[in-house]
């Protein structure tokens, strides 16, 4: 056997998952198309919650973290000028992290390259082969040439366009989906961010979102329709817009300055039911998606690898499978309740093309409630900085 472990996909999940298994002796190789610029330009998600906060500590890649993070104790929810704040911390002990994707995959790269792990980019056509025999194989193009490696267990680490999923087969696996009707474009410009904490806020306009990723770098984002293109949004129209969304006092102090980077991204929430099929498990984007509302993407991804890291560890070690068998069950409990968040969140906080006006007044009535139930601000939280494991 070339390894134990061959790993699809060097993003935030397959490196985790490979530094996991590394450090406790099993040895892994990570197939990763794009060049490792390509996917440190990915300015994606912001928010870590708790658990992910010490799985990261655990990995051995939270020095940088620990000194450059931002706990975050709450967060506030907005329309138009009605307030919300949630305090995580007051009313669940617990809080969550600024510190953004692209730091995570740098950390998990920098302690990669000092475990020696093999990390190979620019593979193409990849293909897992034999799942369901005494050893699995993954063949794949590079140079020019073709390859095999042949290992005892696949983790599908390859994202939502990957090929992990795919070679279930199709009869064999459930998909659920749900398009929205928008996307979110982001920008990230060096301005102090507009507030200490993330404002989610719905208007008539319909949503934005102000985050950040440092004390000088803030990371600001507005619904627009799917039609949209990265071009029809200068800057000036993007501040604009991003201001008739926060509540006024926030606007009034908002600091603009050039964007370093824009993108536009569609929300979608997907789930590709079963997780594993003989040796291959498929692991965050592969089988999951959610809309960013509840900043649970990232978040998901550790979750199931902190599942799949135990299972595999277990069955590689001491020959126990219950953890492999039970892999794909564990981690959809939790991620249909994440599903869920998202989704309550994305409904109560956008504005939908064409609905009536009870959507309107619906949206305003459930941040009327959050405002004045504590139980409910409780509920918002609790999922918010993350469900037990
Ligand atoms: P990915 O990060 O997608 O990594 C998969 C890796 O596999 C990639 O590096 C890819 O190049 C590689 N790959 C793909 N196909 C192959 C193949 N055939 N062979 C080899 N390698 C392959 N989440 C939030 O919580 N907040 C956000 O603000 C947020 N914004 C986002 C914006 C965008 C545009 C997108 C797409 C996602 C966003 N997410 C956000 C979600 C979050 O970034 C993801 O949940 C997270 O990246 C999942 O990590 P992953 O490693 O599972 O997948
Ligand atoms: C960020 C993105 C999110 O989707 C979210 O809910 C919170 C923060 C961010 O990019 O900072």
């Amino acid at each position: 056997m070339d390894t134990q472990v061959v790993i699809i996909g060097g993003g935030p999940s397959g490196l985790l998952l490979s530094q996991l298994l590394n450090r406790a002796g099993v040895a892994t190789v990570i197939l990763e198309r794009g060049t490792r610029e390509r996917v440190l330009s990915r300015i994606r998600a912001g928010i870590l919650e708790w658990g992910s906060v010490e799985m990261l500590r655990e990995a051995g890649v939270s020095a940088r973290m620990d000194a450059e993070g931002i706990p975050h104790d709450g967060t506030l929810i907005t329309d138009a000028d009605m307030v919300v704040h949630v305090d995580f911390k007051r009313l669940t002990g617990r809080r969550v992290m600024v510190y953004g994707q692209t730091e995570v995959t740098q950390d998990l790269y920098a302690a990669q390259d000092a475990m020696g792990t093999p990390i190979v980019h620019g593979v193409e056509d990849v293909r897992i082969a034999d799942l369901d025999g005494p050893g699995a194989a993954v063949e794949y193009t590079l140079d020019g040439q073709r390859r095999r490696l042949t290992c005892a267990f696949v983790a599908g680490c390859d994202g939502f366009h990957g090929v992990s999923r795919k070679t279930i087969p199709a009869a064999k696996r459930q998909e659920f989906e749900r398009v929205y009707p928008f996307g979110w474009l982001g920008i990230l410009s060096r301005t102090p961010p507009v507030a200490d904490e993330l404002i989610y806020a719905n208007s008539p306009h319909g949503f934005a979102l102000a985050s950040m990723r440092s004390e000088t770098l803030a990371r600001y984002y507005v619904q627009v329709p799917l039609t949209d293109r990265v071009e029809d949004w200068p800057d000036d129209r993007f501040w604009a817009e991003f201001k008739r969304r926060i509540p006024s006092d926030a606007a009034a102090r908002l600091v603009t300055g050039p964007s370093i980077e824009k993108s536009i991204a569609p929300l979608r929430s997907f789930v590709s039911e079963p997780l594993r099929w003989g040796r291959l498990f498929l692991v965050g984007d592969a089988a999951h998606i959610v809309p960013p509302t509840g900043a649970k993407g990232l978040n998901l991804a550790v979750s199931d690898v902190f599942y799949l890291h135990q299972a595999l560890i277990a069955a590689l070690k001491r020959g126990d499978t219950a953890g492999i068998d039970a892999y794909s069950a564990r981690a959809l409990a939790r991620i249909w309740k994440a599903m869920r968040f998202s989704w309550q969140m994305t409904t109560m906080l956008h504005r939908f093309e064409n609905e009536d006006s009870f959507a309107a007044r619906m949206r305003r009535a459930t941040l009327a409630h959050l405002a004045a139930s504590e139980t409910a601000q409780r509920d918002l939280a609790e999922n918010y900085v993350g469900l037990p494991y």
